[in-house]
Protein backbone atom coordinates (compact mmCIF):
# COMPACT_ATOMS: atom_id res chain seq x y z
CA UNK A 1 0.00 0.00 0.00
CA UNK A 2 3.19 2.42 0.03
CA UNK A 3 2.35 4.37 -3.13
CA UNK A 4 -0.87 4.79 -2.11
CA UNK A 5 -0.45 5.82 1.61
CA UNK A 6 1.69 7.43 3.70
CA UNK A 7 3.58 5.29 7.24
CA UNK A 8 5.37 6.35 10.04
CA UNK A 9 7.61 3.16 11.02
CA UNK A 10 9.34 1.36 8.93
CA UNK A 11 8.32 -2.73 9.21
CA UNK A 12 10.02 -6.19 8.28
CA UNK A 13 9.20 -6.57 4.48
CA UNK A 14 8.41 -2.64 4.23
CA UNK A 15 9.65 -1.16 0.57
CA UNK A 16 12.41 1.34 1.39
CA UNK A 17 14.60 3.91 -0.26
CA UNK A 18 17.69 4.54 0.51
CA UNK A 19 19.17 7.87 -0.46
CA UNK A 20 22.55 7.30 -0.79
CA UNK A 21 23.74 10.71 -2.84
CA UNK A 22 22.08 13.18 -4.81
CA UNK A 23 22.29 10.36 -8.47
CA UNK A 24 21.91 7.59 -6.26
CA UNK A 25 18.77 6.09 -4.91
CA UNK A 26 18.54 2.09 -3.89
CA UNK A 27 15.19 0.11 -3.58
CA UNK A 28 15.55 -2.79 -1.06
CA UNK A 29 12.76 -4.81 0.92
CA UNK A 30 13.27 -5.04 4.53
CA UNK A 31 14.50 -8.76 5.10
CA UNK A 32 15.85 -9.07 8.42
CA UNK A 33 19.56 -10.78 8.49
CA UNK A 34 20.00 -8.87 5.32
CA UNK A 35 22.52 -5.88 4.76
CA UNK A 36 22.22 -2.66 2.48
CA UNK A 37 25.67 -2.54 1.16
CA UNK A 38 27.09 1.17 -0.29
CA UNK A 39 30.25 2.96 -1.07
CA UNK A 40 29.29 4.79 2.40
CA UNK A 41 29.38 1.89 4.25
CA UNK A 42 27.34 -1.08 5.20
CA UNK A 43 23.32 -0.76 6.96
CA UNK A 44 21.65 -3.69 8.82
CA UNK A 45 18.31 -4.31 7.90
CA UNK A 46 17.53 -5.48 11.76
CA UNK A 47 18.41 -1.78 12.73
CA UNK A 48 15.51 -0.18 10.53
CA UNK A 49 12.86 -1.77 11.73
CA UNK A 50 11.36 0.25 14.05
CA UNK A 51 12.83 3.72 12.63
CA UNK A 52 10.93 6.59 11.34
CA UNK A 53 10.97 7.03 7.60
CA UNK A 54 12.77 9.54 6.74
CA UNK A 55 15.56 8.88 9.29
CA UNK A 56 19.18 9.74 9.14
CA UNK A 57 21.03 5.95 9.83
CA UNK A 58 24.63 6.21 10.46
CA UNK A 59 26.39 3.03 9.61
CA UNK A 60 28.18 -0.02 11.22
CA UNK A 61 30.45 1.44 13.44
CA UNK A 62 29.31 5.03 12.71
CA UNK A 63 31.15 5.06 8.91
CA UNK A 64 28.83 7.06 6.37
CA UNK A 65 25.00 7.37 6.39
CA UNK A 66 21.79 7.26 4.40
CA UNK A 67 18.77 8.85 4.38
CA UNK A 68 15.32 5.89 4.91
CA UNK A 69 12.74 6.90 2.58
CA UNK A 70 8.90 6.07 1.87
CA UNK A 71 8.62 4.99 -1.75
CA UNK A 72 6.48 7.85 -4.22
CA UNK A 73 5.97 7.94 -7.73
CA UNK A 74 8.33 10.89 -7.63
CA UNK A 75 11.31 8.83 -5.65
CA UNK A 76 10.94 5.65 -7.66
CA UNK A 77 10.45 7.15 -11.02
CA UNK A 78 14.73 8.23 -9.49
CA UNK A 79 15.24 5.03 -8.43
CA UNK A 80 13.74 2.23 -10.49
CA UNK A 81 15.33 -0.38 -12.94
CA UNK A 82 14.90 0.90 -16.54
CA UNK A 83 14.20 -1.32 -18.86
CA UNK A 84 13.14 1.59 -21.69
CA UNK A 85 13.07 5.13 -21.44
CA UNK A 86 11.07 6.61 -19.13
CA UNK A 87 8.77 9.53 -18.63
CA UNK A 88 9.70 11.55 -15.62
CA UNK A 89 8.17 14.15 -13.07
CA UNK A 90 8.67 17.39 -15.25
CA UNK A 91 6.71 15.74 -17.74
CA UNK A 92 3.97 12.95 -16.16
CA UNK A 93 2.60 15.91 -13.40
CA UNK A 94 2.16 18.67 -16.36
CA UNK A 95 0.49 15.57 -18.49
CA UNK A 96 -1.62 14.87 -15.38
CA UNK A 97 -3.14 18.21 -14.49
CA UNK A 98 -3.22 19.28 -18.25
CA UNK A 99 -5.69 16.12 -19.08
CA UNK A 100 -7.85 16.57 -15.91
CA UNK A 101 -6.78 13.67 -14.17
CA UNK A 102 -7.80 13.42 -10.86
CA UNK A 103 -9.14 10.73 -8.23
CA UNK A 104 -11.63 8.73 -9.87
CA UNK A 105 -10.74 9.06 -13.20
CA UNK A 106 -10.28 5.73 -15.96
CA UNK A 107 -6.59 6.15 -17.71
CA UNK A 108 -5.79 4.10 -20.47
CA UNK A 109 -1.57 3.99 -20.75
CA UNK A 110 0.57 2.18 -23.75
CA UNK A 111 2.83 1.09 -23.37
CA UNK A 112 3.92 0.16 -19.94
CA UNK A 113 7.64 -0.48 -20.20
CA UNK A 114 9.54 0.67 -17.09
CA UNK A 115 5.89 1.56 -15.33
CA UNK A 116 7.58 4.86 -14.33
CA UNK A 117 4.28 7.07 -15.29
CA UNK A 118 2.25 3.97 -14.08
CA UNK A 119 2.98 4.61 -10.67
CA UNK A 120 2.22 8.42 -10.76
CA UNK A 121 -1.18 7.38 -12.59
CA UNK A 122 -2.08 4.87 -10.10
CA UNK A 123 -1.56 7.31 -7.14
CA UNK A 124 -3.83 10.01 -8.57
CA UNK A 125 -6.55 7.55 -9.92
CA UNK A 126 -6.80 6.54 -5.73
CA UNK A 127 -9.11 3.57 -5.03
CA UNK A 128 -12.01 4.70 -7.19
CA UNK A 129 -10.41 5.53 -10.18
CA UNK A 130 -8.81 2.74 -12.50
CA UNK A 131 -5.83 2.22 -15.10
CA UNK A 132 -5.51 0.37 -17.88
CA UNK A 133 -1.80 -0.22 -19.03
CA UNK A 134 -0.65 -2.23 -21.72
CA UNK A 135 2.70 -3.40 -22.89
CA UNK A 136 3.60 -5.97 -26.23
CA UNK A 137 6.94 -7.12 -25.48
CA UNK A 138 6.22 -10.25 -23.30
CA UNK A 139 9.47 -10.07 -21.31
CA UNK A 140 8.68 -6.37 -20.22
CA UNK A 141 5.47 -6.88 -19.58
CA UNK A 142 5.94 -9.69 -16.90
CA UNK A 143 8.70 -7.93 -15.35
CA UNK A 144 6.22 -5.04 -15.16
CA UNK A 145 3.05 -7.25 -14.33
CA UNK A 146 5.24 -8.53 -10.89
CA UNK A 147 6.80 -5.30 -9.84
CA UNK A 148 3.45 -3.56 -9.97
CA UNK A 149 1.78 -6.47 -8.11
CA UNK A 150 4.44 -6.41 -5.64
CA UNK A 151 3.54 -2.76 -5.33
CA UNK A 152 0.05 -3.07 -4.49
CA UNK A 153 -0.98 -1.47 -7.81
CA UNK A 154 -2.69 -4.58 -9.28
CA UNK A 155 -4.99 -4.87 -6.15
CA UNK A 156 -6.08 -1.36 -6.19
CA UNK A 157 -6.99 -0.01 -9.27
CA UNK A 158 -4.42 -1.07 -12.25
CA UNK A 159 -5.11 -4.00 -14.80
CA UNK A 160 -1.75 -4.72 -17.05
CA UNK A 161 -2.03 -6.48 -20.24
CA UNK A 162 -0.22 -8.40 -22.66
CA UNK A 163 -1.12 -6.67 -25.78
CA UNK A 164 0.26 -4.83 -29.25
CA UNK A 165 -2.45 -2.04 -29.12
CA UNK A 166 -1.43 -0.79 -32.47
CA UNK A 167 -2.59 -4.17 -34.00
CA UNK A 168 -5.00 -5.16 -31.90
CA UNK A 169 -6.75 -2.09 -30.54
CA UNK A 170 -7.78 -1.80 -26.33
CA UNK A 171 -10.89 -3.82 -25.73
CA UNK A 172 -10.25 -6.57 -23.14
CA UNK A 173 -12.06 -10.01 -22.89
CA UNK A 174 -13.63 -10.79 -19.73
CA UNK A 175 -12.93 -7.38 -18.45
CA UNK A 176 -13.22 -8.06 -14.90
CA UNK A 177 -15.85 -6.34 -13.13
CA UNK A 178 -14.02 -4.39 -10.90
CA UNK A 179 -12.74 -2.48 -13.59
CA UNK A 180 -15.23 -2.63 -15.79
CA UNK A 181 -17.99 0.24 -15.99
CA UNK A 182 -21.41 -0.23 -18.35
CA UNK A 183 -19.56 -3.36 -19.52
CA UNK A 184 -16.78 -1.23 -20.59
CA UNK A 185 -13.39 0.60 -20.35
CA UNK A 186 -14.83 3.55 -20.95
CA UNK A 187 -11.24 5.62 -19.96
CA UNK A 188 -11.59 9.26 -20.00
CA UNK A 189 -7.60 9.78 -20.78
CA UNK A 190 -5.41 8.43 -23.22
CA UNK A 191 -1.72 8.43 -22.74
CA UNK A 192 0.33 6.73 -25.58
CA UNK A 193 3.66 6.68 -25.13
CA UNK A 194 4.33 4.62 -28.12
CA UNK A 195 6.72 4.45 -31.37
CA UNK A 196 3.86 4.77 -33.68
CA UNK A 197 0.93 6.51 -31.63
CA UNK A 198 -1.24 6.90 -35.13
CA UNK A 199 -1.75 2.99 -35.72
CA UNK A 200 -3.47 2.61 -32.47
CA UNK A 201 -5.65 6.27 -32.27
CA UNK A 202 -7.89 4.82 -34.78
CA UNK A 203 -8.80 1.95 -32.04
CA UNK A 204 -9.70 4.63 -29.31
CA UNK A 205 -13.17 4.74 -29.96
CA UNK A 206 -14.46 1.86 -28.79
CA UNK A 207 -13.06 2.27 -25.35
CA UNK A 208 -13.22 5.87 -24.58
CA UNK A 209 -16.28 7.35 -22.91
CA UNK A 210 -18.73 8.31 -25.29
CA UNK A 211 -20.91 10.84 -22.78
CA UNK A 212 -17.63 12.67 -21.01
CA UNK A 213 -14.96 15.03 -22.60
CA UNK A 214 -12.15 12.78 -23.46
CA UNK A 215 -8.07 14.17 -23.06
CA UNK A 216 -5.33 12.41 -24.73
CA UNK A 217 -1.73 13.12 -24.99
CA UNK A 218 0.72 11.04 -27.21
CA UNK A 219 4.33 11.30 -25.87
CA UNK A 220 6.99 11.80 -28.77
CA UNK A 221 10.72 12.75 -29.38
CA UNK A 222 10.44 13.35 -33.24
CA UNK A 223 8.54 15.94 -34.56
CA UNK A 224 7.90 13.53 -37.95
CA UNK A 225 5.64 11.66 -35.53
CA UNK A 226 3.71 14.75 -34.31
CA UNK A 227 2.79 15.30 -37.72
CA UNK A 228 1.68 11.82 -37.93
CA UNK A 229 -0.14 11.75 -34.86
CA UNK A 230 -1.88 15.04 -35.43
CA UNK A 231 -3.30 13.43 -38.90
CA UNK A 232 -4.23 10.55 -36.73
CA UNK A 233 -5.97 12.98 -33.93
CA UNK A 234 -8.13 14.85 -36.92
CA UNK A 235 -9.13 12.23 -39.13
CA UNK A 236 -10.67 10.38 -35.87
CA UNK A 237 -12.76 13.04 -34.63
CA UNK A 238 -10.36 14.86 -32.18
CA UNK A 239 -10.19 18.75 -31.46
CA UNK A 240 -8.10 21.18 -29.69
CA UNK A 241 -5.01 19.49 -30.83
CA UNK A 242 -1.73 21.97 -29.16
CA UNK A 243 1.61 20.04 -28.69
CA UNK A 244 4.15 21.11 -25.39
CA UNK A 245 7.03 20.51 -24.56
CA UNK A 246 8.58 20.65 -21.16
CA UNK A 247 12.29 22.15 -20.54
CA UNK A 248 13.09 21.32 -16.95
CA UNK A 249 15.73 23.37 -14.79
CA UNK A 250 16.82 22.72 -11.52
CA UNK A 251 18.26 25.18 -9.11
CA UNK A 252 21.07 24.51 -6.54
CA UNK A 253 22.42 26.57 -3.57
CA UNK A 254 25.47 27.28 -3.72
CA UNK A 255 27.89 29.44 -1.85
CA UNK A 256 30.03 32.13 -3.66
CA UNK A 257 33.38 34.45 -2.72
CA UNK A 258 32.45 37.75 -1.54
CA UNK A 259 35.38 40.61 -3.00
CA UNK A 260 35.69 43.69 -3.17
CA UNK A 261 37.52 46.44 -5.63
CA UNK A 262 41.03 46.09 -3.56
CA UNK A 263 40.66 42.14 -3.79
CA UNK A 264 40.57 43.01 -7.48
CA UNK A 265 43.15 45.39 -7.17
CA UNK A 266 45.53 42.66 -5.69
CA UNK A 267 44.50 40.00 -8.67
CA UNK A 268 45.42 42.49 -11.23
CA UNK A 269 48.59 43.42 -9.59
CA UNK A 270 49.19 39.35 -8.92
CA UNK A 271 48.80 38.59 -12.87
CA UNK A 272 50.92 41.64 -13.75
CA UNK A 273 53.96 40.46 -11.10
CA UNK A 274 53.86 36.92 -12.68
CA UNK A 275 53.95 38.16 -16.41
CA UNK A 276 57.01 40.60 -15.26
CA UNK A 277 58.58 37.25 -13.30
CA UNK A 278 57.89 34.91 -16.15
CA UNK A 279 59.12 37.19 -18.75
CA UNK A 280 62.59 38.44 -16.20
CA UNK A 281 63.17 34.00 -15.89
CA UNK A 282 62.52 33.45 -19.51
CA UNK A 283 65.26 36.11 -19.79
CA UNK A 284 67.75 34.97 -17.16
CA UNK A 285 67.16 31.65 -18.93
CA UNK A 286 68.60 32.36 -21.85
CA UNK A 287 72.52 32.92 -20.67
CA UNK A 288 75.14 33.32 -23.05
CA UNK A 289 74.37 33.97 -26.91
CA UNK A 290 75.79 31.17 -28.49
CA UNK A 291 78.92 32.35 -29.02
CA UNK A 292 80.92 31.57 -25.66
CA UNK A 293 81.33 28.59 -24.88
CA UNK A 294 79.94 26.93 -28.19
CA UNK A 295 76.49 27.58 -27.34
CA UNK A 296 74.23 26.83 -30.31
CA UNK A 297 72.67 30.49 -31.60
CA UNK A 298 70.28 31.86 -29.14
CA UNK A 299 71.67 30.49 -25.97
CA UNK A 300 70.90 27.64 -23.85
CA UNK A 301 67.72 26.37 -23.18
CA UNK A 302 66.49 25.47 -19.71
CA UNK A 303 63.97 22.54 -19.44
CA UNK A 304 60.15 24.73 -19.35
CA UNK A 305 59.63 22.84 -16.05
CA UNK A 306 62.78 24.96 -14.66
CA UNK A 307 61.13 27.84 -15.81
CA UNK A 308 57.40 27.07 -15.34
CA UNK A 309 58.39 26.15 -11.63
CA UNK A 310 60.52 29.56 -10.88
CA UNK A 311 57.00 31.33 -12.38
CA UNK A 312 54.89 29.42 -10.40
CA UNK A 313 56.94 29.33 -6.89
CA UNK A 314 55.76 32.35 -4.21
CA UNK A 315 59.06 34.14 -2.46
CA UNK A 316 57.18 35.28 0.15
CA UNK A 317 53.57 32.85 1.42
CA UNK A 318 50.79 34.55 0.03
CA UNK A 319 48.52 36.30 2.58
CA UNK A 320 44.49 34.94 2.83
CA UNK A 321 42.25 36.45 0.90
CA UNK A 322 44.39 37.62 -1.45
CA UNK A 323 43.99 36.25 -5.08
CA UNK A 324 41.41 33.84 -3.96
CA UNK A 325 41.12 31.83 -7.24
CA UNK A 326 44.24 32.79 -8.60
CA UNK A 327 46.94 30.27 -10.22
CA UNK A 328 47.33 27.51 -8.27
CA UNK A 329 45.81 28.02 -5.35
CA UNK A 330 42.05 25.90 -4.83
CA UNK A 331 40.08 27.58 -1.98
CA UNK A 332 37.03 24.50 -0.85
CA UNK A 333 33.56 25.88 -1.05
CA UNK A 334 32.38 27.81 2.07
CA UNK A 335 36.11 28.26 3.90
CA UNK A 336 35.22 30.10 6.87
CA UNK A 337 38.83 31.96 6.52
CA UNK A 338 36.78 33.96 3.68
CA UNK A 339 33.07 35.70 3.30
CA UNK A 340 30.89 34.03 1.39
CA UNK A 341 27.25 34.99 0.13
CA UNK A 342 24.33 32.30 -0.54
CA UNK A 343 23.64 32.28 -4.40
CA UNK A 344 21.86 29.86 -6.75
CA UNK A 345 22.85 28.05 -9.69
CA UNK A 346 20.94 26.40 -12.37
CA UNK A 347 21.80 23.01 -13.18
CA UNK A 348 23.37 21.89 -16.02
CA UNK A 349 21.74 18.95 -16.52
CA UNK A 350 18.53 17.21 -15.18
CA UNK A 351 17.02 13.99 -15.85
CA UNK A 352 14.24 14.57 -18.06
CA UNK A 353 13.57 12.56 -20.77
CA UNK A 354 12.59 15.76 -23.27
CA UNK A 355 9.53 14.77 -25.68
CA UNK A 356 6.59 16.58 -27.59
CA UNK A 357 3.74 16.41 -26.19
CA UNK A 358 0.65 16.28 -28.03
CA UNK A 359 -2.97 16.67 -26.55
CA UNK A 360 -6.17 16.53 -27.67
CA UNK A 361 -9.98 16.38 -27.03
CA UNK A 362 -12.69 14.33 -28.11
CA UNK A 363 -15.86 15.68 -27.06
CA UNK A 364 -19.56 13.76 -27.41
CA UNK A 365 -21.82 14.94 -30.03
CA UNK A 366 -25.21 16.21 -28.93
CA UNK A 367 -28.38 14.42 -30.25
CA UNK A 368 -31.12 15.97 -30.74
C1 LIG B 1 9.20 4.33 -23.95
S1 LIG B 1 8.47 2.91 -23.35
C2 LIG B 1 7.23 3.52 -22.24
C3 LIG B 1 7.82 4.04 -20.95
C4 LIG B 1 6.78 4.35 -19.91
N1 LIG B 1 5.93 5.45 -20.34
C5 LIG B 1 7.45 4.67 -18.60
O1 LIG B 1 7.29 5.82 -18.11
O2 LIG B 1 8.12 3.81 -18.04
C6 LIG B 1 7.46 2.37 -24.68
C7 LIG B 1 6.93 0.98 -24.47
O3 LIG B 1 5.90 0.76 -25.41
C8 LIG B 1 5.93 -0.60 -25.77
N2 LIG B 1 5.22 -0.73 -27.06
C9 LIG B 1 5.66 -0.34 -28.28
N3 LIG B 1 4.72 -0.60 -29.20
C10 LIG B 1 3.67 -1.16 -28.58
C11 LIG B 1 2.41 -1.64 -28.98
N4 LIG B 1 2.06 -1.63 -30.26
N5 LIG B 1 1.56 -2.13 -28.04
C12 LIG B 1 1.93 -2.14 -26.73
N6 LIG B 1 3.12 -1.71 -26.28
C13 LIG B 1 3.99 -1.22 -27.19
C14 LIG B 1 7.42 -0.90 -25.85
O4 LIG B 1 7.65 -2.29 -25.74
C15 LIG B 1 7.96 -0.10 -24.67
O5 LIG B 1 8.06 -0.90 -23.53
Amino acid sequence: MTFYECKDTIEEGDLVLAFVSRGLIKPFYVTKGEFLNTRFGNFEHDRMIGMKYGSQMAGAKDKGFVHLLQPTPELWTLSLPHRTQIVYTPDSSYIVQRLGITSGSRVIEAGTGSASFTHAFARTLGRDGRLFTYEFHEPRFLEAKKELEEHGLLQVNTLATHRDVCHDGFEIDNLPEQFSENGSINANAVFLDLPSPWTAIPHLSKVVSQTSRVGICCFSPCIEQVDKTIEALEANGWTGIEMAEIAGRRYEARKEMVKDLSDVVKRLKDIQGRKTSGIESRRLARVGDGKRNNEPQGGVKRDIREVESEDTASPEPKPRGYNPFGKGMRIREGDEQFQWKQVTKVEPEIKTHTSYLTFAYLTPQKTT
